[in-house]
């Protein structure tokens, strides 16, 4: 048994009033994940307010409108996190900008369909890796996101799928969908990343940038042949071009 090897990383449940005590790397990438989240569901949760009316039907604008909600509810439940750490919020905040997935902007229904079913998806990918994480009250707050999530991939799957039905809405939904890949592949990382590599040492990620982008390109191709009848390449990197990762790209990506 190596006791070097386990020294400092923590074996069980960590709780709030146990943070302090973790070790200052541990706390310093908990606190940046928790920053990401404060940041951009609240950025988020603006950028798709313009979506409710957008959508077409008293149905799905019902269902838009309980997406900008929960993206409100999200802001508040990790701000929660951070206050529980006698932290301020909003001078954490000032540190970091938004995921770069709201650096593209969301201009139509069909944007807002397709990113609900590809980026929202993507933040999935990355939120079951979290429920597994040592620290409760991130670990918990991740699981209450992740149920939510999956409301909010279901209501863009269902949006896409309403305007796969129509000539022009298929043509929207053409239109859009490498954008919103290339950015749900990207929303993964850099290659070789160091940041990922201090992730997985503190149990925080299971798998590496490249192997969570692997998994999410094979379920989302999957769908988007065959259901959504749009041809794409069988390899990702011919639609998005992946760099080991930048100082700039690790600091505003997961
Ligand atoms: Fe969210
Ligand atoms: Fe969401």
């Amino acid at each position: 048994m190596s006791e070097i090897a386990s020294i400092d990383r923590p074996q069980q449940t960590v709780s709030a009033a146990q943070f302090w005590d973790q070790p200052e790397e541990y706390r310093d990438l908990l606190l940046n994940l928790i920053n990401i989240h404060v940041v951009s569901e609240l950025h988020g949760a603006d950028c798709f307010e313009r979506s409710i009316l957008r959508a077409p039907t008293p149905e799905m604008r019902m269902r838009m409108a309980k997406t900008v909600m929960e993206e409100y509810g999200h802001h508040l439940r990790y701000r929660k996190l951070m206050e529980e750490l006698g932290l301020d919020w909003q001078e954490y905040a000032q540190r970091k900008g938004h995921l770069t997935t709201f650096d593209v902007p969301i201009e139509s229904w069909a944007d807002q369909a397709v990113f609900l079913a590809l980026l929202d998806r993507a933040a999935g990918h990355q939120f079951r890796h979290f429920v597994q994480c040592k620290y409760e009250p991130f670990a918990r707050a991740a699981q209450e996101t992740l149920k939510e999530e999956y409301g909010h991939i279901g209501l863009g799957m269902d949006a896409v799928k309403e305007l796969l039905q129509t000539p022009q809405g298929r043509a929207d939904v053409e239109r859009v969908c490498r954008k919103w890949l290339t950015a749900g592949l990207q929303s993964f990382g850099g290659e070789q990343s160091k940041k990922n590599e201090r992730y997985r040492y503190w149990g925080i990620k299971q798998d590496t940038n490249e192997g969570m982008r692997e998994a999410y390109w094979q379920q989302v191709r999957a769908f988007i042949t065959k259901d959504w009848g749009i041809d794409l390449p069988q390899d990702w990197r011919e639609i998005w071009q992946p760099e080991v990762a930048g100082d700039d790209e690790e600091e505003r990506a997961y």
